[in-house]
């Protein structure tokens, strides 16, 4: 049976193209969004893609995704360091999560080295850039 996934994207990363093309490179998000959809048209996924720059809004998303989800891969951002409310989201619901950043959290700042919604995931994937999402995606399909 063919499987439905999410991808949330979460805050700031409406801004791919623009933002610190140095970290997080010079891809916008709808040309990251297109090679998903690409992937998932090859592979028969049902993909769902959001970004959100609302913390409210992506725990509405992802309780959402728990009726009809296989599972979601979540770039949750700067919330990724402090959101509980996301983390507990993520807990809360029963579809498996990975998480993914483009860049490398574990080689920058102290504070984007923890990770509170990492515990919560099957998985995480940092560092590979936009590739990282495609790892994610297979991962999950393979369940
Ligand atoms: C990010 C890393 C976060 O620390 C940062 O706040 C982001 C993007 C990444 O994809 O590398 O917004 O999640």
């Amino acid at each position: 049976m063919s499987k439905s996934l999410l991808v949330l994207h979460g805050p700031n990363l409406n801004m791919l193209g623009r933002r610190e093309p140095g970290v997080y490179g010079s891809l916008t998000l709808e040309e990251i969004n297109g090679r998903l959809r690409q992937w998932a048209s090859e592979r028969g996924v049902d993909l769902r893609i959001a970004q959100s720059n609302h913390e409210g809004a992506l725990i509405d998303a992802i309780h959402d995704a728990d009726s009809w989800a296989d599972g979601i891969v979540i770039n949750p951002g700067a919330f990724t360091h402090y959101s509980y409310a996301l983390r507990d989201a993520l807990a809360a619901i029963s579809a498996p999560a990975v998480e993914v950043h483009l860049s490398n959290i574990h080689a920058r700042e102290a504070f984007r080295h923890t990770s509170v919604t990492a515990p919560v995931c099957r998985g995480q994937i940092c560092g590979l850039g936009w590739y990282g999402y495609i790892l994610a995606l297979e991962g999950l399909a393979q369940e």
